[in-house]
C-alpha cells in the first residue's frame, strides 16, 4: 500500500516536471519610457499565465532609466526565434510604434533571412497618450510582422469597456495615458490586456502543442531510414562555413575511421555570445552558442567526410567545456542543446556519450567549447 502511495506520487510529480518542462515560452518584448507599457505588459503576463500552459517573461529592446524597469532584463534580437510565440510593446510616437522598437526590429535581417519567425504567432499592444492615431500605430508593427510571416493576433472584440474613455481597440490592447478621469492604464485597459494575454496563450499553446508532437513523430521517424541530407532539409537547418583555424592547427584530424574536432562558438568570424555564463550572459544564450558551436563541428565533419555526411557511423562522444561562475552545475542542460541537435541530424547514430566541466576562461572569451569524435566510413 505504501509503496503504492509512493509511486503515484512519483509518478504525479514526474508528470507535473514533464508538463512543466513542455509549457509554451512567450517572450513580451516592450520598448517603455514613461512605464505605461511596462504597465500593460504586466497585465499581459497575468493573462498569459492564467492558465498554467504558458509562461512569459518580460523583455525591453533597450535600457531606460526610468527605476519601474531597473530589473527588467534587456532582449538581442537573435533570441525572439527561441520563443513559441511573441507579443510587442511600445508607446505611440506619432501614430507609429517607438523608434527604439523600430531599430531595434531593423537589426531581425537575420531572422527575416533565415525565415526564424515565420509561423510564430505574434500580437500588440500599445501606450497611447491622447490617443491620436492609436490603431494605425498598432497596423505599423503588423507591417513588419507579415514580412516575418509572424501569424498575427488580434485582441478581438472581448469585452472593451465603453463606460469611460479607454484605448482598446480590436487590434490589440493600448492605454490611453493623456486622458483624464481614471489612472492609467485604466482598470478596462488593464482587463482588455489581461484578455488579450489569455486569447493570445491559447494559440501559441496550441501551435506549441501541435509542432511539440510533430518534432516528436519527426524524431521518431527520422530514426527510421531517413537520410541525413533529408533530416538537415526538414529541420530547415543550414550548415555554416567551415570556421578557420585561429592558430597552427587543422579543423580535424583522421586517425583509423575516427574523425576529432574541437569549435567554439565563432558564427560569421565573430564569437556569439561571449562571456561568462549568469554573470555575462543568460543560459539562453548560451545555450544558443551551444548550438552554433554544435553547428561549426557538423560542418567540419562535412569537410571531414568530402561533402557526404551519410559517412557518419557514429558519433562516439561529446565533451562539453563551458565558461562559467565558481559552483555552477547546470552544465548538462546547456549540452543537451547540442546533443540534441546531433541526434536531430544522425538519428540513432548521432547518440554519444559525453562529458562537460566548468572552465574559468575559453578561448577567444566563448562561452562554449566542445570536442567532439565521430567514427566514419
Ligand atoms: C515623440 C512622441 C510622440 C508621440 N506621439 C503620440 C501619438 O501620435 N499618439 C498618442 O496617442 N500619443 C503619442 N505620444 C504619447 C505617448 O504615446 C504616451 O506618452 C505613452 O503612454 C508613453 O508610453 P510609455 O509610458 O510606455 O513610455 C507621443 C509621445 C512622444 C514622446
Amino acid at each position: 500500500m505504501k509503496k503504492t502511495i509512493i509511486l503515484t506520487i512519483a509518478i504525479l510529480l514526474t508528470s507535473l516536471q514533464l508538463l512543466s518542462q513542455n509549457k509554451a515560452r512567450i517572450l513580451v518584448l516592450i520598448h517603455s519610457e514613461s512605464g505605461g507599457t511596462y504597465k500593460l505588459a504586466k497585465e499581459l503576463v497575468k493573462g498569459i499565465e492564467e492558465e498554467g500552459k504558458a509562461t512569459a517573461v518580460i523583455k525591453q529592446v533597450k535600457p531606460t532609466l526610468n527605476p519601474l524597469m531597473k530589473d527588467v532584463p534587456v532582449a538581442v534580437i537573435d533570441e525572439l526565434a527561441d520563443y513559441d510565440g511573441i507579443a510587442f510593446g511600445s508607446p505611440v510616437y506619432f501614430g507609429n510604434m517607438s523608434g527604439s522598437m523600430r531599430s531595434f526590429l531593423d537589426g531581425s535581417i537575420d531572422l527575416y533571412t533565415h525565415k526564424k519567425l515565420a509561423g510564430k504567432p505574434a500580437t500588440v499592444f500599445m501606450s497611447a497618450g491622447s490617443g491620436d492615431a492609436h490603431e494605425a500605430a498598432i497596423l505599423s508593427f503588423w507591417n513588419t510582422l507579415a514580412v516575418h510571416g509572424m501569424i498575427i493576433v488580434p485582441a478581438g472584440t472581448a469585452s472593451i469597456d465603453r463606460d469611460i474613455a479607454q484605448g482598446n481597440t480590436v487590434f490589440g490592447a493600448t492605454s490611453l495615458q493623456a486622458m483624464p478621469g481614471s489612472e492609467r492604464p485604466s482598470d478596462g485597459e488593464k482587463k482588455f490586456a489581461i484578455l488579450q494575454g489569455k486569447s493570445f496563450a491559447h494559440i501559441v499553446v496550441a501551435l506549441h502543442n501541435k509542432s511539440t508532437a510533430s518534432v516528436e513523430m519527426s524524431a521518431t521517424s527520422s530514426t527510421q531510414n531517413k537520410t541525413v541530407a533529408n533530416r538537415l532539409k526538414e529541420s530547415g537547418i543550414i550548415l555554416p562555413d567551415v570556421p578557420a583555424p585561429a592558430g597552427n592547427y587543422t579543423p580535424f584530424t583522421r586517425s583509423g575511421n575516427l574523425i576529432y574536432i574541437n569549435q567554439v562558438a565563432l558564427k560569421e568570424g565573430k564569437i556569439l555570445y561571449p562571456g561568462t555564463i549568469g554573470k555575462d550572459i543568460t543560459e539562453q544564450q548560451a545555450k544558443d552558442a551551444t548550438y552554433q558551436t554544435m553547428l561549426n563541428i557538423i560542418a567540419v565533419l562535412k569537410e571531414a567526410t568530402n561533402g557526404d555526411l551519410e559517412k557518419v557511423k557514429q558519433c562516439v562522444q561529446l565533451t562539453g567545456m563551458f565558461n562559467t561562475e565558481q559552483g555552477y552545475t547546470k552544465h548538462a542542460d546547456l549540452m543537451n542543446v547540442a546533443s540534441d541537435l546531433n541526434v536531430l541530424i544522425f538519428g540513432d547514430k548521432g547518440k554519444h556519450t559525453r562529458a562537460t566541466l566548468g572552465a574559468s576562461s575559453l578561448p577567444l572569451n566563448s562561452s562554449v567549447e566542445i570536442q567532439a569524435v565521430f567514427e566514419i566510413e
